[in-house]
């Protein structure tokens, strides 16, 4: 799907979905002051930091009241902090949730006090009281990160067969799916013609998942599929879904005897841009690929639906059709993915001042992923 902002659907489609929604817009509704209750996953994942200080400073622009919370993974703590933002008189949650079917209960009492909830980023399943969502297009990510494998390894030309191994997301996170199942029905085609060899033969999301998409989680898990398959074969490469996790595929392959810059050193992607994968990108020194995500619009995005709505306007969507959550199809705006290699990192990560050469340069090669 490629979505272009002449795509955008607004006016009558848009209207529609939020009376069904059950929270018109309308004439008669109450004067609303803004305040807006932020809560976000976790601080362990740069993008969030960036966003939620974004979102609090364009709200705060604008005159609005706000609240931001980190819930470090924990699907309670999320929970009790919502509870807080609307025992405190929030009128719009903005929220990245940590499991995505926990919510339903707090998310009914926020609904019967008329506070308009968006789901940002991650979708939130099984509750009818979510009434927007504002993310990428995330199958497109998924298919970008296998997109590479493919044309590093080349397989339009080689026969190969190449050994690779698959990594998902949290199960927590219903994005983890739709990553993991872009980039399988993009290597789909050459499994079948037997150019890609899975050796573990793990290709479901239950064994492939990392929990709360932990870097750690993820070494321990590549160290264990190269002890197990890769002692006698090569291993060419892996998909990744988020860079923490590549960092920690990566970490567990220099253990395992593979030498970063080396050749035979496997294909690693990515996502988010952190600038410590950037660095190994730029430097080729392990990770080769991440997806950049312009976080940056996307906090604007969710500030825009706000501040349409207390205007008394229909925010603005561009889909309408591929989010269900067990309950309905969320209005939504998507934005494109890009991906992001060593031959474009300079024009889309530098020159659009999402990064500085500096902070790429200076990023920590840590252990904590
Ligand atoms: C996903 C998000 C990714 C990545 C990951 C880990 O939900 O879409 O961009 O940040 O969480 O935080």
């Amino acid at each position: 799907m490629h979505l272009s902002r002449r795509g955008l659907l607004s006016g009558s489609a848009g209207v529609a979905a939020v009376s069904l929604a059950g929270c018109s817009a309308g004439e008669d509704s109450v004067q609303l002051s803004g305040f807006t209750g932020i809560a976000m996953p976790a601080t362990d994942s740069d993008r969030w930091v960036i966003e939620g200080e974004v979102m609090e400073q364009l709200l705060k622009d604008k005159g609005y009241q706000t609240v931001l919370e980190y819930a470090e993974n924990n699907a309670d703590d999320q929970i009790a902090q919502i509870q807080s933002m609307v025992d405190q008189g929030a009128e719009f949650l903005i929220i990245g949730a940590v499991d995505n079917t926990s919510l339903g209960q707090v998310l009914l009492q926020a609904k019967n006090q008329g506070v308009y909830i968006i789901a940002y980023d991650r979708l939130i399943l099984e509750t009818p009281d979510v009434d927007y969502y504002a993310s990428f297009d995330n199958n497109q990510v998924g298919v970008l990160q296998a997109e590479h494998i493919i044309k590093k390894l080349d397989l339009e030309n080689q026969d190969g067969p190449f050994n690779i191994e698959l990594f998902s997301g949290s199960l927590t996170d219903s994005n983890s799916e739709y990553f993991f199942q872009g980039g399988l029905d993009t290597l789909e085609r050459y499994i079948y013609e037997d150019k890609i060899r899975i050796l573990s033969g793990q290709t479901e999301q239950d064994v492939t998942a990392t929990k709360d998409w932990n870097g750690v989680v993820a070494m321990d898990r590549m160290t264990e599929l190269l002890e197990t398959y890769y002692e006698d074969d090569p291993l060419h490469a892996v998909l990744s879904p988020y860079d923490g996790i590549s960092r920690g595929i990566v970490a567990a392959l220099k253990e395992g005897g593979y030498n970063p810059g080396a050749d035979d050193f496997p294909i690693v992607t990515g996502q988010d841009a952190e600038a410590r994968s950037v660095r190994a990108i730029k430097e080729g020194n392990g990770q080769t690929q991440t997806v950049f995500k312009d976080t940056r619009d996307l906090a604007d995005i969710a500030v825009s639906m706000v501040e349409a709505i207390v205007a008394g306007r229909t925010p603005e969507v561009n889909d309408l059709g591929t989010y269900e959550n067990g309950f309905k199809h969320v209005p939504a705006y998507l934005l494109e993915p890009v991906n992001v290699d060593a031959s474009n990192y300079v024009e889309i990560l530098i020159d659009s001042e999402y990064l500085t050469a500096e902070e790429i340069d200076n990023a920590e090669e840590d252990l904590e992923f």
